[in-house]
């Protein structure tokens, strides 16, 4: 095989975020840039020869190129063997799943997840871990230091490969194996769940399905296991044919965005269930006809309910959510005699808790569930648990969600989210909170008194790694919550989020409306922060 060396600049701004390197697919088609963040991440791994590498993407603009360009450096750089998906093909927990199935030193995922994709707009690179995972920050921190200095990279002289036919290939010593990218996920599936219950949910005429693919990664998954696997009826999946620039849309299921299963569940004659998955599949959203159910409320439904399924036959050892995710799930986890454990943004912080076995389902309030199933969120499981759920009770979402509340009481939940603002107006008001976060402690607003302020700090339970500056808590005496913090995956300006709850036990008042129980604490932090006008924005961008 012949190996040429290539020389190449550094750049400087190659640091991997929340998930992954996410830039402007005009930022990636820079010359070398791709190559260098790949070369980068092998540069980080020392035990490459003889190994293989799982490869795959969500199939947005650029994937094409990118795989190709990777199939020809991993040649290079000694492995001995590809798993590719059929078309450059597979959903962030289907790379999971592979890694850990076929004991693989890692993968690489491209996607910008939830980002719109197209010439103009976002592309993504990601490299998990031996155990299915997301890199730790140790390693990404390492792939970014690479970046800083790297003056070249090797490339193999190969052909293309052709990605369109499932089969192996073999070029000199490598061998490329183009996978169906659906059989394995499919399989363990099958296994986590009672997929005959479910057949006969759907077998009975009484129960329908809308699932939203939003023209991404889900659409083959959600048609082979949902319609020919399950027996749902033809044209239950929605937007199913994967999409270079997901139709021009944003593949983010929230009420926001995923506005046509929206329409339907809240039309006359909705289906019993709703659901829709992200670009990478990963994320996932569940609704009744006119009824949502927040992810954080799904985390906690899916908890307390986990031992009755096939996969889950030994109960939790422990469950997790990211620090914004409601406290919904600690309240389960308490009943359970479990520990919930919080940790910061992001799927990463999970790894170490379930690679030790110490939880078994986690979750984020963005549209974010799993189990030590995988090591990453994988949205169509969560709607498969859903659907097995509905299958065993044989009652409806709404009846499931409000007997849970009955039980364990409402955290109402909502997030705002002030996008593409200006980076240092949005950096000042974390940095004024943290300066002013002793005086907050004990100031009284209204029924809401502080009981403190703090930026939240998280010592990995496991490996003792500390992260910082994962948010700013201001925590009342009712156990009312705002959390502010900035995005770390977006790829323009900066992203305020803030977070809003409140718990409530008294069944009377489960079925209020949340911005009317939240409205008090908006007013709150937009007073403490002045952010609207700091922001010059009156509105946030996105509310969910
Ligand atoms: C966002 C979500 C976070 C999720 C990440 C990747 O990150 O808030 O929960 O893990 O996307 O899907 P953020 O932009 O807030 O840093
Ligand atoms: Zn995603």
């Amino acid at each position: 095989m012949h190996i040429k060396t290539i020389t190449s600049q550094p750049y400087s701004d190659q640091k991997p975020g929340t998930s992954g390197l996410r830039k402007k697919v005009r930022v990636f088609q820079q010359p070398h840039y791709l190559e260098n963040f790949v070369q980068s991440i092998f540069n980080c791994l020392d035990d490459i020869e003889g190994q293989t590498l799982v490869l795959g993407g969500d199939g947005r603009y650029y994937n094409k190129t990118a795989i190709q360009i990777i199939i020809k450096m991993a040649a290079a750089a000694g492995f001995k063997r590809l798993l590719v998906g059929q078309n450059g093909l597979l959903s962030t927990p289907a790379v999971s799943i592979l890694i850990r199935k076929y004991q693989t030193l890692g993968g690489i995922i491209l996607s910008a997840s939830h980002n719109p994709g197209g010439p103009d707009d976002d592309f993504g690179i990601k490299y998990n871990t031996r155990n299915g995972g997301p890199a730790p920050e140790t390693i990404t921190d390492h792939i970014y230091d690479i970046s800083c200095s790297l003056t070249e990279y090797k490339i193999a002289e190969l052909p293309d490969t052709d990605l369109e036919r499932c089969g192996i290939t073999c070029v000199e010593g490598l061998e490329i194996e183009v996978i169906d990218p659906v059989t394995d996920y499919a399989e363990l599936m099958e296994h986590l769940f009672d997929f005959n219950s479910i057949k006969s949910l759907f077998g009975s005429g009484h129960f329908s399905i809308c699932f939203d693919a939003m023209h991404a990664i889900t659409g083959p998954y959600a048609i082979e296991i949902l319609e020919h696997r399950l027996g749902a009826i033809a044209g239950s999946v929605i937007n199913a044919s994967p999409l270079e620039d997901f139709g021009g849309h944003h593949p983010d299921p929230n009420l926001a965005h995923a506005t046509e299963l929206v329409t339907k569940m809240n039309g006359c004659k909705a289906p019993d269930l709703g659901a829709a998955s992200d670009g990478d599949g990963d994320r996932n959203m569940v609704l009744g006809p006119n009824f949502f159910i927040t992810p954080s409320d799904s985390l906690a439904v899916i908890a307390a309910n986990a031992h009755l399924l096939p996969g889950y036959p030994n109960g939790l050892s422990g469950v997790a959510r990211s620090m914004p995710t409601s406290m919904a799930v600690d309240r389960v986890a308490e009943r359970l005699g479990i520990v919930s454990y919080e940790t910061p943004t992001g799927w990463k912080f999970f790894g170490n808790l379930l690679d030790t076995g110490r939880i078994t389902i986690c979750g984020e309030e963005s549209f974010g569930t799993g189990s030590d199933h995988t090591r990453e969120k994988d949205g169509l499981w969560a709607v498969l648990f859903w659907l097995n759920l509905i299958a065993i009770k044989q009652k409806s979402v709404e009846t499931i969600m409000l007997e849970h509340w009955q039980q364990y009481g409402r955290n109402f939940y909502c997030r705002y989210d002030y996008e593409g603002v200006d980076k240092t107006a949005a950096e000042s008001i974390m940095q004024d909170l943290r300066k002013n976060s002793a005086e907050l402690a004990g100031t009284r607003y209204g029924n809401y008194l502080i009981m403190t302020c703090d930026d939240f700090r998280y010592t990995d339970p496991v490996d003792n790694s500390v992260s910082e500056h994962q948010g700013i808590r201001i925590l009342f005496d009712n156990g009312a919550r705002i959390v502010l913090r900035l995005s770390g995956t977006g790829t323009v300006g900066a992203t305020l989020r803030l977070y809003f709850e409140q718990y409530e036990y008294d069944p009377q008042k489960h079925k209020l409306d949340t911005p009317e129980i939240l409205q008090p604490l908006i007013e709150i932090a937009r007073e403490i922060t002045q952010l609207e006008k700091k922001l010059g924005r009156d509105q946030p961008s996105v509310i969910t």
